[in-house]
């Protein structure tokens, strides 16, 4: 018997056999269940994801006169013919090679006649879309009232092209890709049937190359299995099908999270020596680490059964991108991300794609990581838990301050709080000056050389006037006045300097209590970090 192509070998018999289209086979069973098939249907779907094998179950379905629930028998001679296609009343046109006014009419003309046997005849027109205008303006004549026993199956890989007149008349039904698992999960079956091993991983790899197409996965099939015999491995199928190896690009993730540059420079060689498309291969990067950021915020939001609707991956890639993201932050991924999409872009437009290949892996291995804070505050604390109870110790009300006074202080203060209601001007200097000595007859004041600038405007006769009147006034009795410079520099510090020390104390002893916290110390060493500024929080 002569070699049959494994895509035709194994077309499926049946809607149960029709994988990734179980929404299209549902609504047709319904429809056969509930007797409401329309005259006109459209199948609409990419290459090879079964347009045609649909429209044969569904003709067999039609017209099986064993079937059960509409799941025909595949045995009769309709169900045989049908496969064979070679059945009198299920008429196939290929609409590319007859796609004239005449072949419309020619099939118009066959319209009428009654089936030789069953209920229905079926025409499948095949690439509907190539049909010229004067095939279509035909065929609508056909559509607007159709005989009871006829129906049309049209399929297509492009029903942008099909007119609306001829849509609108028609029932669609939108085939998918279909998924990569579901691909390597049919090619098992038929590996099996057929005597063949394989490696899972060298599966995958022909059923992401075939891009959801279950037609293409079979020939790729086929042709490794002419390369390769009857057992057949990853690497094989690399090499057969000029594919991107994909132990390589998890090295490749690898290597750039762990930051190790040598692995890095080692995988670079490989590409090239592999004689591997730098694009393909940025891309491919590019790909893996959506994948990865996937992964992470599916699990970060506990939502990890989406991950089978949004990575097509085998099994082990998922638990490998899982411990990736163990080691990196959301915020590390997007960055890696954003680089790689810059690279993809470089490297497609470089002149020499191995020198941008190579600096853009280079980049990513030594870009800086951000550490996630909520990691960091789990490990400070011990694992889990939060840092804010203890924040309370840190941050406490400020300490009342105490700063060594002279026994005049208060006295100076009460007589400056009164002077400053009079005269404001003169009391704000004043805050620079200490009382040296006071007895019954006399005060004397002193400011420090750092202050001379306010004794000159203070200690003249003048001013010296004015405040002898005010010490009258608020003492009750008059008082000499004197105003000293004390040139040595050192001396009693004035209130305005007591304030300004007490505020420094304060902020000092602040940031010692604060750097001197375990948790703070820890955060320090563990960021490597230094305290830049030290600023009160509102909600801690
Ligand atoms: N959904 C599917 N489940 C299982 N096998 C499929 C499926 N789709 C396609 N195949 C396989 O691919 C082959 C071709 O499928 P089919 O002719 O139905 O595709 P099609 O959608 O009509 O493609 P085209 O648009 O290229 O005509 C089938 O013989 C079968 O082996
Ligand atoms: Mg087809
Ligand atoms: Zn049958």
């Amino acid at each position: 018997m002569a070699y049959q192509v494994l895509a035709r070998k194994w077309r499926p018999q049946s809607f149960g056999e029709l994988m990734g289209q179980e929404h299209v086979a549902q609504t047709l069973v319904n429809a056969l269940k509930s007797s409401r098939m329309p005259h006109a249907l459209l199948f609409t779907g990419p290459r090879g994801v079964g347009k045609t094998s649909a429209a044969r179950i569904l003709a067999k379905s039609l017209r099986c006169t064993n079937a059960k629930d509409f799941v025909p028998c595949n045995e009769c001679h309709d169900c045989l013919e049908i496969t064979a296609g070679n059945a009198i009343d299920v008429i196939e046109v290929d609409g590319a090679s007859n796609n004239g006014v005449e072949n419309i009419r020619e099939l118009r003309e066959t319209i009428g006649y009654m089936p030789s046997r069953g209920k229905y005849k079926i025409y499948i027109i095949d690439e509907v879309h190539m049909l010229s205008t004067s095939a279509f303006n035909a065929l609508l004549k056909t559509l607007e009232e159709p005989p009871a026993h006829v129906i049309f199956i049209f399929a297509t890989t492009e029903p942008q092209k099909i007119p609306v007149t001829i849509l609108s008349r028609c029932q669609r039904f939108d085939f998918r890709r279909i998924p990569a698992r579901k691909v390597v999960e049919r090619l098992k079956t038929i590996i099996e049937a057929e005597g063949v091993t394989a490696e899972p991983q060298a599966l995958w790899l022909i059923g992401r190359e075939s891009e959801g197409s279950m037609r293409d996965s079979q020939s790729l099939l086929d042709q490794v299995i002419t390369f390769c015999g009857k057992n057949i491995t990853h690497d094989q199928v690399v090499d057969v099908l000029g594919l991107t190896d994909r132990t390589l690009l998890s090295q490749t993730l690898g290597a750039l999270i762990a930051r190790d540059v040598p692995t890095s420079l080692d995988i670079i060689e490989k590409v090239f020596h592999l004689g591997y498309d730098p694009k393909q291969f940025a891309q491919d990067l590019l790909h893996h680490l959506r994948n990865l950021m996937i992964v992470k915020v599916t699990v970060d939001t506990g939502k990890e059964n989406l991950q089978l609707e949004f990575l097509d991956l085998p099994d082990e890639e998922i638990t490998e991108l899982k411990k990736f993201s163990e080691n990196l932050s959301e915020e590390d991924v997007h960055l890696l991300f954003d680089m790689t999409l810059k690279g993809v872009q470089d490297v497609v437009r470089a002149q020499d794609p191995r020198i941008v290949l190579e600096m853009l892996l280079l980049r990513l291995t030594q870009a800086p990581r951000i550490t996630s804070i909520d990691k960091l505050l789990a490990q400070v604390s011990g694992g889990g838990g939060s840092l804010k109870p203890q924040t309370t110790q840190v941050k406490g009300t400020p300490a009342k301050v105490t700063v060594k006074t002279d026994i005049y202080t208060d006295k100076w203060s009460g007589l400056l709080e009164n002077i400053k209601k009079d005269k404001p001007l003169l009391a704000a200097k004043l805050e620079y000056a200490a009382i040296k000595s006071l007895d019954n007859e006399k005060l004397s004041l002193t400011f420090r050389k750092e202050q001379e600038f306010f004794y000159n405007q203070v200690s003249t006769k003048e001013v010296v006037g004015q405040l002898m009147e005010l010490v009258g006034k608020y003492w009750g009795r008059p008082y000499e006045v004197e105003v000293l410079l004390n040139k040595s520099g050192e001396g009693l510090a004035s209130p305005q300097e007591q304030k300004e020390t007490a505020a420094e104390k304060h902020i000092k002893d602040q940031r010692e209590k604060i750097e001197a916290h375990p948790l703070v110390k820890e955060a320090k060493s563990l960021l490597k970090a230094k305290i830049t500024s030290i600023k009160a929080s509102e909600d801690i």
